[in-house]
């Protein structure tokens, strides 16, 4: 391996620091590395030519009042393979507030578990205003650039997949009409090269829906008006349709009215979908009744008919309780440990001639993060690729291949002490099945000190990986990423 510290960013973070999300596998990065000819553990399949994308939550910063595992500054780690070799590098995003707090040497913003009227900087940018836009959520490849957003909305900015080079960002944020801009889980059609986005805010309408053509242009946006302020984190498309959704559980309008935000889960509300043609008009609108719950992520859509087939993660205790015996400060994460949440796949379908909605569960295990072969996004599939939570934590400790036409599901043990991060399905060239191809993810060892990606046949995911290549330094744990051919990188 040559590998090589491209900068190292100051920290400001206490040597000392017992944060559960700052230490351990949730400790913070603060070198950039290029490494090239990385060390292989088993054989990397010549075919496997493209790059793996996680965008990371790693803060630089001490935090102002409580830090939240969302609150970090965006980090983007890249594995890169080709002709059976590997190369790594990883980047801070550059956001406006990652600068800020740089300039400042300090922290100036607070998270989500702290008002914004603390923060040094209260018009900040985001969602509630007075928050940094860490833009530290989501990565996708568009238009042969890399996108990071941030879940409580903002920017989506870029950088070039290859390199990591900040590129600024994205032009069309600033066409679309959400005041707070765009949301996390930009959603890229593969078959038509369209990127379909949402945004969400406090103002009236309250949601926006738009579309981001192939050449980057924002070619069509309409409101989705709403009840109130929600907060959606995922949407989703068929062939036709874009899924949009208002679910209950949202900031607390008795506590809002006073500037306060906290979230509450209404469990005597209706879940409800907006299912809209892709170029269609906020009166083109159907909206679909539901269970209640909450749903991070929805895993693909697609038309069967006259219905419309929803699956994602249906937790089935949106609002966990304390649990006997944990500690204040671990409680204070529950809603991000989906053992707690009992998250797990579920189908919706909605029948666009009666107007009725129907639901089932699809599995009785706890999973989240799924990820398909992008080819079939939109479309009917097969195969899902989710992760499992260690029981307590916001770390994932396996990998499940979901067979939703059998219900059988394969499950791959990262081992003690070692957690993967959300794990894209690259397909191979010429594939001739919805899983022929690889799968890809980093992991975090803290008994071994070390990080590696592992590359997994698809197919045969029990057996485990075919290859381990070792990152230069262990990397705090992550958690949304992409996988993008060569192809798709215009070289
Ligand atoms: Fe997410």
């Amino acid at each position: 391996m040559h590998a090589r510290v491209v900068d190292t960013v100051d920290s400001t973070i206490p040597a000392d620091d017992r944060h559960p999300y700052r230490t351990g596998a949730w400790a913070p990065n603060h070198r950039e590395w290029d490494a090239d000819d990385l060390e292989v553990e088993g054989d990397l399949p010549d075919d496997l030519d493209g790059i793996y994308l996680r965008n990371t939550e790693n803060p630089v910063h001490d935090s102002i009042g409580l830090y939240h595992p969302f609150d970090g500054d965006g980090m983007v780690h890249q594995i890169r393979f080709g002709d059976g070799r590997a190369s790594y590098r990883n980047r801070f995003v550059r956001t406006d507030g990652f600068l800020a707090e740089r300039d400042e040497r300090g922290p100036l913003w607070t998270g989500v578990y702290d008002v914004p009227e603390n923060s040094r900087r209260p018009e900040g940018w985001g969602a509630r205003g007075g928050m940094k836009d860490a833009s530290s959520t989501d990565i996708i490849v568009h238009n042969g650039v890399a996108l990071t957003t941030f879940w409580q909305c903002g920017e989506a900015y870029q950088l070039d997949p290859l390199t990591l080079a900040d590129e600024g960002k994205a032009d069309w944020v600033h066409d679309f009409p959400s005041p707070t801009g765009v949301s996390a889980h930009t959603k890229l059609d593969e078959r038509t090269g369209e990127l379909l986005i949402f945004g969400y805010s406090k103002e009236a309408p309250y949601m926006h829906y738009g579309v981001v053509d192939p050449a980057g242009q924002l070619v069509h946006s309409i409101d989705v008006p709403l009840p109130g302020p929600r907060l959606p984190h995922d949407m989703a498309f068929t062939e036709h349709y874009a899924i949009l959704n208002d679910l209950p559980l949202f900031w607390d309008p008795a506590f809002l009215a006073d500037g306060v935000h906290i979230p509450n889960f209404f469990p005597d509300v209706p879940t409800r979908f907006a299912v809209v043609p892709r170029r269609g008009a906020t009166s083109d609108i159907r909206w679909f009744e539901a269970d209640p719950t909450y749903v991070l992520h929805w895993i693909n859509a697609y038309e069967d008919g006259d219905e419309i087939v929803l699956d994602g993660f249906f937790q089935h205790r949106p609002m966990p309780p304390k649990r006997d015996g944990e500690s204040k400060m671990m409680s204070l994460y529950r809603y991000v440990d989906l053992d707690q949440l009992q998250a797990r796949p579920h189908r919706w379908r909605f029948n666009l001639v009666t107007g009725e909605t129907t639901e089932e569960s699809l599995s009785d295990r706890v999973m989240e993060f799924g990820m398909i072969n992008g080819a079939v996004g939109g479309q009917p599939y097969r195969y899902s690729y989710n992760m499992t939570g260690k029981p307590g934590w916001f770390l994932f400790d396996g990998l499940v291949k979901h067979d939703l036409q059998t219900g059988s599901e394969e499950r791959y043990d990262f081992g003690q002490g070692v957690y993967g991060s959300e794990t894209p399905f690259a397909p191979r060239p010429n594939a001739t099945a919805e899983d022929d191809g690889y799968l890809i993810t980093f992991t975090t060892d803290v008994e071994r000190d070390r990080s590696e990606c592992l590359v997994f046949e698809a197919t045969r995911l029990s057996e485990g990986p075919i290859a381990r290549v070792r990152l230069p330094e262990r990397i705090s744990s992550g958690t949304h990423s992409c996988w993008t051919p060569a192809s798709a990188l215009g070289g």
